[in-house]
């Protein structure tokens, strides 16, 4: 268990995946083909994203009752942009994506004008929250993180390794705080989680920013020999 959970082997499937020769500049998944620029997480070598994209009904025919496919969407940490472009064609109405990485945001621009959903999909160079008009409001605010635990004076070297660790937690707590305040009446502040994080280490994080977290859906699968559990969690605001 010590070992799923290490950041220095996420630190070093970050850089494998930086620097394989056979890093591919296209990836397809969902019935459609995406565009992944160098420095971006790539999809094509994590099941992460096609799990997170599986358990939100972005592929298949199945569609879960715990968020508006209709309504509006945001997506911190959009990488390729394959979720929140995935989201505008399944009928979301207004779609705003963020990414803290720079070629992130450009991905997600690509993506968004390859798939013609370029008028419906706003891509935000943002820290979470912070480049977003703060009066705007969603049905669903929704983020697959980078839910490895790293020590809390961990320095990224590039900026893809924020796509893997967070140091301190640090960024999952001002998520826990900040996202339900973003959420029209009834929405939903999702996090796509993994037992590769410290999952009581954030119902820890969670109780004392006064929030509880819901478990909604989890999904099992192999990442070459190791087995995953990835979970859908919804922040609720504790009365
Ligand atoms: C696990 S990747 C998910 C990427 C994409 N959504 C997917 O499923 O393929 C996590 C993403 O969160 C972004 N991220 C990390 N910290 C962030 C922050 N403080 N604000 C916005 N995005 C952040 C990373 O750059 C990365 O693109």
């Amino acid at each position: 268990m010590a070992e799923l959970k290490s950041y220095v082997r996420s630190l070093e499937r970050s850089r494998q995946a930086l620097t394989r020769t056979d890093r591919p500049e296209m990836f397809a998944l969902a019935n459609r083909e995406w565009d992944v620029l160098g420095g971006v997480f790539s999809p094509a070598f994590s099941a992460t994203t096609r799990v997170a994209m599986e358990v939100l009904g972005l592929v298949g025919d199945e569609e879960p009752g715990f968020w508006r496919r209709d309504g509006s969407f945001l997506e911190i940490g959009s990488g390729t942009g394959i979720i929140a472009v995935s989201a505008a064609l399944a009928g979301c109405e207004r779609v705003v994506a963020t990414d803290i990485n720079p070629d992130a945001v450009r991905n997600t621009e690509i993506n968004a004008a390859r798939h013609d959903m370029a008028d419906r999909v706003r891509v935000v160079h943002s820290d979470l929250f912070s480049a977003l008009d703060p009066a705007e409001r969603f049905d669903t605010v929704y983020w697959h993180s980078n839910f490895v635990l790293a020590p809390d004076d961990y320095r990224y070297e590039t900026e893809h390794e924020r796509a893997y660790v967070d140091p301190g937690y640090r960024t999952h707590r001002r998520y826990l705080v900040e996202a339900p305040g973003l959420l029209t009446e009834g929405g939903s502040a999702l996090l796509q989680f993994s037992d590769r994080g410290d999952l009581s280490l954030l119902h820890d994080m969670a109780a004392e920013c006064g929030r509880t977290l819901r478990v909604l859906d989890g999904r099992s699968f192999l990442e070459g020999e190791e087995r995953i559990e990835h979970l859908l969690l919804e922040i609720v605001v504790a009365d």
